[in-house]
């Protein structure tokens, strides 16, 4: 072998593959969308956005991601709620924790360690405030709590002022609840076993709005949503998570009217997240399995006050039965696109809560109705091109 040829098996060869390599991997990388579901999603500071349970506003050109700030060991709130900050849905920058836990009060509601989920925040315009509202559970009483919380700023960024937190609609029926129901034999109900169809019929009838009729309903996964008159709706899972409930708020998006309805009693609906296209309602929300995945369901209305009618589960794919590993958190419209929705799942990682994951897709149409399909990777501005 001359010595050139040497020169070119040992040095030059390798060199060349291994530069082809690296040029053909970055190449790859490019064209990857920005948008990667189930991966880790680094923030400005390269580490894992720490946002879960989220919500979405779009204020003043940015969005503004909401989410449980998590911690490897425990699904308690040792922090509160973190927000980031974006204007293109694809680069966060950390805006840190804008409604914080208590510490060292241990009597408050609020102390660090009490259970904080899923915060919506929500713009008044009216009185130029942002309204957070989140599922709280006190510290050391597991979800028995059941309760709404709601906090305050005159900052998109907070800090968020802790109000209260309280169950909805306490000595208020239901708008939808029959006379008949009302006067369900309570005595009779409590001793039936719980899941016997005498049961569920019962609990259809309200035998949990009975129940909790005088200190306020059970409120767990909620939402907020806004409609086109910008009056907003409390969504969340009622009676012991077996019912929805539908509730209006005030003009200033800060307490409730006493207006509600209950919808698909006895569904066992959780994770409410819903959107309005072409003046129809659509609400998809999983099924109650606790940290575990399940098929999603997918509502439909033409009113927000119903009725509401359950259609098939809008994923499609091979793990369409389990959501992809995920559970719905909220959908929210493109800014400036028509009919350009994305939907924001949750992959928990309960062993290690804040190495938990983000589902974001866009919704697909078809026959009308919201479909999800699988993908490794998107981006906003190509996926509704059209
Ligand atoms: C499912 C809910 O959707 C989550 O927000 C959380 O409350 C877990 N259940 C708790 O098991």
């Amino acid at each position: 072998m001359t010595t050139s040829e040497f020169f070119t098996r040992r040095f030059l060869r390798p060199v060349l593959f291994f530069s082809f390599t690296v040029l053909l991997l970055s190449c790859r990388a490019k064209d990857r969308d920005c948008i990667r579901p189930g991966e880790i999603w680094p923030d400005n500071n390269g580490v894992h956005i720490n946002a879960h349970g989220g919500g979405m506003l779009y204020y003043r050109g940015q969005y503004y991601w909401f989410g449980e700030d998590k911690s490897e060991r425990s699904n308690a709130a040792l922090k509160g709620v973190r927000c980031y900050s974006s204007k293109d849905l694809c680069h966060w920058k950390d805006e840190g924790i804008v409604l914080a836990v208590v510490e060292d009060e241990p009597a408050h509601e609020l102390t660090k360690g009490c259970i904080i989920e899923r915060p919506k925040v929500v713009y008044n315009k009216k009185t130029g405030t942002f309204v957070m509202w989140f599922h709280h559970e006190l510290r050391w009483r597991g979800y028995s709590a059941a309760r709404v919380g709601l906090a305050v700023s005159d900052k998109v960024t907070g800090p968020y002022r802790f109000i209260h937190s309280y169950r909805p609609n306490p000595g208020i029926w239901p708008e939808n609840m029959s006379e008949e129901d009302k006067s369900l034999d309570m005595e009779e109900a409590s001793r039936l076993e719980s899941w016997t169809p005498e049961w569920l019929e019962a609990v259809r009838k309200g035998f949990f709005v009975i129940r909790d009729f005088e200190g306020g309903q059970m409120s767990r996964d909620m939402t907020v949503f806004v409609d086109d008159d910008s009056k907003a709706y409390h969504i969340y899972s009622s009676e012991e998570n077996l019912t929805l409930h539908i509730a209006e708020l005030s003009d200033d998006y800060q307490s409730h009217t006493g207006k509600y309805i209950r919808i698909i009693p006895a569904g066992h609906n959780e994770a409410p997240a819903i959107f309005k296209k072409d003046g129809r309602y659509f609400m998809i929300t999983s099924g109650c399995t606790g940290w575990r995945p399940n098929a999603a369901r997918l509502l439909t209305a033409t009113s927000i006050w119903g009725p509401w009618e359950q259609k098939p589960n809008p994923w499609q794919g091979e793990q369409a039965d389990i959501s992809f590993d995920s559970q719905s958190t909220f959908i929210f419209p493109l800014a400036g696109k028509k009919d350009a929705f994305v939907f924001m799942a949750d992959r928990w990682r309960p062993r290690n809560p804040s190495d938990g994951r983000y589902i974001w897709l866009p919704l697909e149409f078809e026959d009308g109705l919201p479909v999800l399909r699988w993908r490794d990777s998107w981006s906003p501005a190509k996926a509704f091109k059209k």
